[in-house]
C-alpha cells in the first residue's frame, strides 16, 4: 500500500516508516520539521535501504495535503502530525487545539474527497484519565487534566462521528502508552528539544552526564514502591503495532491499546537502566509533579486478539537501545 506518514520524521514516526518499509509498503512523509530534523528521512532511507517520497508541508494547510493525495494514489493515512508537550499545552493551548485538530479534520476532508478510507491515529493512553488499571477499550474515558490531552480525546471523537456518518470509513484509534526506546541501529530515536519531560530520556542524558541527577516525582503513591507506575513499551514494538493496525482494519471506528499489559515503576525502571548498560543513575526524590497519576497499563489484550500483535521488547532491551542512541547523539 502506498501509506502518507504525518509527522513521519518524528520519533513514532520514524520508527513506523521504517516498519512501513519493512513489511513491503511505500511511504509519503509530511511533516514541518516543528519537532524533527531533515536528516532523520535520510536515516530511515539508510536503515531500511529504501526510498520514501516526502513533503515539507504543514498539515493544518489544506491545499498543501491535497496536492499530496493528487500526486499520489494514497491508499492509507497514519496520521502521528501532533504536538505533545503536556506542560507547553496548558501554556498554549490555542497553539496545540489548533495543531492538533486542525490537522485531522483537514486530513479526514481529504480522504473524503480522495476517496481513501483507511485511517490510523495516534491517541494516547492520557484519554483514560485517572480510571482504575489496567486500563481497557471499553472504559468510559474520563477527563484529561491538560489542552493536549484533550485535543486526543476531541480527536478520538471527531474520527468516530466521521466513521459512523460514513460507513466506508476504516479508523483505527490507538492509544499509547509510555514509547522509550530507539531502533537498534541507534541512528534514530527520541531527541527532545531542551530538558526532557519524559522518564526514559531524562535517565538517559543523567547517565551521560549531561544533566545531574534524576529527580524522581514522588514515592508516596499507593504502588509497589511508591513512585509512579507506567506501561513502558518499545518504540519498535510500538511501530510494528502501526503495521499490524493498518493491515487489519475493517470498516467502522476500532480502538487498540498499544502497551505492553505489565506496569514498572520510576525506581525499576531507573534500577533496569543501570543494569542494562552497567552504568549509575544518581537521583533524588522530590515533590509529585502536579497532573501525574498512580499508575497506568494496559490491558493489552484486544490488540493481540485481532490484531495479532503483541509488544515483544521486554524493559531491558528498551533500556539498551535508549542508551545506545544518546551516547552516540550529537546535538
Ligand atoms: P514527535 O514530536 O517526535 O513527532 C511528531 C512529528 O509531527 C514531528 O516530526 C513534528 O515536526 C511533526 N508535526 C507536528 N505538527 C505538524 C504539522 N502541523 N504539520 C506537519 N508536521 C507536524 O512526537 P512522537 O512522540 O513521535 O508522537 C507522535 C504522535 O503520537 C503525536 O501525535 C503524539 O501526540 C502521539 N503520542 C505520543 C506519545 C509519546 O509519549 N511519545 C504518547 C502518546 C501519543
Ligand atoms: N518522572 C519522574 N521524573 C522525571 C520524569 C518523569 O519521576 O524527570 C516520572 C513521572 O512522575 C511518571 C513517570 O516518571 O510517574 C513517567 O513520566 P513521563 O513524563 O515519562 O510520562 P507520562 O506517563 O507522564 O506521560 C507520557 C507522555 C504523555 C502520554 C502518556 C501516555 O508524556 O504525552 O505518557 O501514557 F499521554
Amino acid at each position: 500500500m502506498n501509506i502518507l506518514v504525518t509527522g513521519g520524521a518524528g520519533y513514532i514516526g520514524s520508527h513506523t516508516c521504517i516498519a512501513l518499509l519493512e513489511a513491503g509498503h511505500s511511504v509519503i512523509i509530511a511533516d514541518n520539521f516543528r519537532n524533527s530534523k531533515p536528516e532523520t528521512v535520510e536515516k530511515i532511507m539508510d536503515i531500511a535501504a529504501k526510498e520514501v517520497i516526502f513533503y515539507e508541508i504543514d498539515v493544518t494547510d489544506a491545499e498543501a495535503v491535497n496536492i499530496i493525495f493528487k500526486n499520489y494514489k494514497i491508499d492509507g493515512v497514519i496520521h502521528f502530525a501532533g504536538l505533545k508537550a503536556v506542560g507547553e499545552s496548558v501554556q498554549k493551548p490555542l497553539d496545540y487545539y489548533y495543531n492538533n485538530i486542525v490537522s485531522t479534520i483537514v486530513l479526514t476532508k481529504a480522504c473524503q474527497k480522495y476517496g481513501v478510507n483507511r485511517f490510523v491515529f495516534s491517541s494516547s493512553a492520557t484519554v483514560y484519565g485517572d480510571n482504575t488499571v489496567p486500563f481497557v477499550e471499553t472504559m468510559d474515558l474520563l477527563p484529561t487534566t491538560n489542552p493536549y490531552g484533550e485535543t486526543k480525546a476531541i480527536s478520538e471523537r471527531i474520527l468516530t462521528d466521521i466513521a459512523k456518518a460514513d460507513p466506508s470509513f476504516s479508523i483505527s484509534l490507538l492509544r499509547y502508552f509510555n514509547p522509550v526506546g530507539a531502533h537498534e541501529s541507534g541512528l534514530i530515536g527520541e531527541a527532545p528539544n531542551g530538558i526532557p519531560n519524559n522518564l526514559m530520556p531524562y535517565i538517559a542524558q543523567v547517565a551521560k552526564g549531561k544533566l545531574e541527577r534524576l529527580r524522581v516525582f514522588g514515592n508516596d503513591y499507593s504502588t509497589v514502591d511508591g513512585t509512579g507506575v507506567r506501561d513502558y513499551i518499545h518504540v519498535v514494538d510500538l511501530a510494528e503495532g502501526h503495521v499490524a493496525a493498518l493491515e487489519n482494519l475493517t470498516e467502522g471506528v476500532h480502538v487498540y491499546n498499544l502497551g505492553t499489559g505489565k506496569g514498572s515503576s520510576v525506581l525499576e525502571l531507573v534500577k533496569a537502566f543501570e543494569k542494562a548498560n552497567d552504568i549509575e543513575v544518581p537521583y533524588e526524590i522530590v515533590d509529585r509533579r502536579p497532573g501525574d497519576i498512580a499508575s497506568c497499563f494496559a490491558d493489552a489484550s484486544k490488540a493481540k486478539q485481532e490484531l495479532g500483535w503483541i509488544a515483544k521488547r521486554d524493559l531491558i532491551t528498551m533500556c539498551r537501545d535508549a542508551w545506545r542512541f544518546e551516547k552516540n547523539y550529537k546535538e
